[in-house]
């Protein structure tokens, strides 16, 4: 296991496992998770062999929990449209990897945590997993690239429902509504996500990558649309009183009183 500082990379011979390690907070996206995200991304892209890549969260309890919201709270509307962009620059990197990536999830999937794994092609998770967008309850939306993710996955009902009441979700009903592909037993998860990776780097590499770049581009324009529209809606937010607000009730363990401002 290689370390990048809190992004760890292990190389297998079929595969790649990169751990988001900062267990402490749940393993929330900063700055420099995502600059890490981006460099190892870019790193095997430049590989004449491309593998499969897992990702994983580091400890028990997370996958992870969001974009990082004490790194966020202070930032003026310079910073965090730089922040946004950043977060959306890795998910499309992860995205238009050449092979297929692997969401490992094992514990909650929340905000940015959620988008991250929805950016993956596949999302593997673990029975105790929890699911959800519920950046409104911060006075925020999805800035990750999350609102047009999930709507290509499972469509607009479903969507508004996740996005507008930020309500956690299981993962059998993650995998009910179609926001995740599969489910393992809790003590199975590493050997069935290696197991996955194994079977998936036996097939033909060229076709796989076919396959995975015309998914992808056969339904990017709108996608591409969505995710300005997403960014310029996750700054207005960002700017108000209730974000304010949402930001530091979390951070002071209370629940928050919008007042629409
Ligand atoms: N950012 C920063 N720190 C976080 C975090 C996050 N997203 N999520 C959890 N943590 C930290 C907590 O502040 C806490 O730190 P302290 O020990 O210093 O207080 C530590 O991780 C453990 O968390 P909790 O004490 O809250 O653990 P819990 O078991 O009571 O609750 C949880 C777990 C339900 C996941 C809860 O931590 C939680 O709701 N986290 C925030 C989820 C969230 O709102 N995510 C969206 C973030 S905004 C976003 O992602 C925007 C975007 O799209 C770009």
């Amino acid at each position: 296991m290689h370390s990048e500082e809190s992004v760890k990379v292990r190389e297998e011979q079929s595969f790649v496992e990169i751990l988001i390690s900062r267990v402490e907070n749940l393993n929330a996206l900063n700055p420099d998770v995502l600059q890490s995200l981006l460099l190892v991304f870019e790193k095997f892209e430049r590989n004449s062999q491309k593998k499969v890549i897992l990702i994983k969260g580091d400890g028990e309890k997370a996958f992870v929990a969001g974009a990082d919201i004490k790194s966020m709270y202070d930032l003026g509307q310079r910073a965090i449209a730089d922040y946004a962009e950043l977060g959306q620059r890795v998910m499309r990197r992860i995205e238009c990897y050449s092979m297929p990536v692997i969401a490992c999830v094992n514990g909650y999937a929340l905000g940015g945590g959620m988008e991250l794994a929805l950016a993956c092609d596949l999302i593997i998770a673990s029975k105790r997993s929890k699911f959800g967008q519920p950046e409104i309850n911060l006075g925020i939306i999805p800035g990750f690239g999350g609102t047009q993710r999930l709507l290509q996955r499972i469509g607009i009902g479903t969507t508004r429902k996740i996005v507008y009441l930020g309500t956690i979700i299981e993962a059998e009903e993650a995998y009910k509504l179609g926001v995740i592909d599969m489910i393992v037993e809790n003590d199975k998860f590493q050997e069935e996500i290696e197991i996955f990776a194994r079977n998936l780097s036996q097939k033909a590499p060229i076709a796989l990558m076919e396959c995975k770049r015309v998914l992808r581009e056969s339904t990017e324009p709108n996608l591409l649309m969505g995710l300005r529209y997403e960014v310029e809606g996750f700054i207005r937010a960002f700017a108000t009183d209730d974000r304010k607000e949402g930001m530091r009730a979390f951070l002071e363990k209370r629940n928050a009183e919008f007042k629409g401002s």
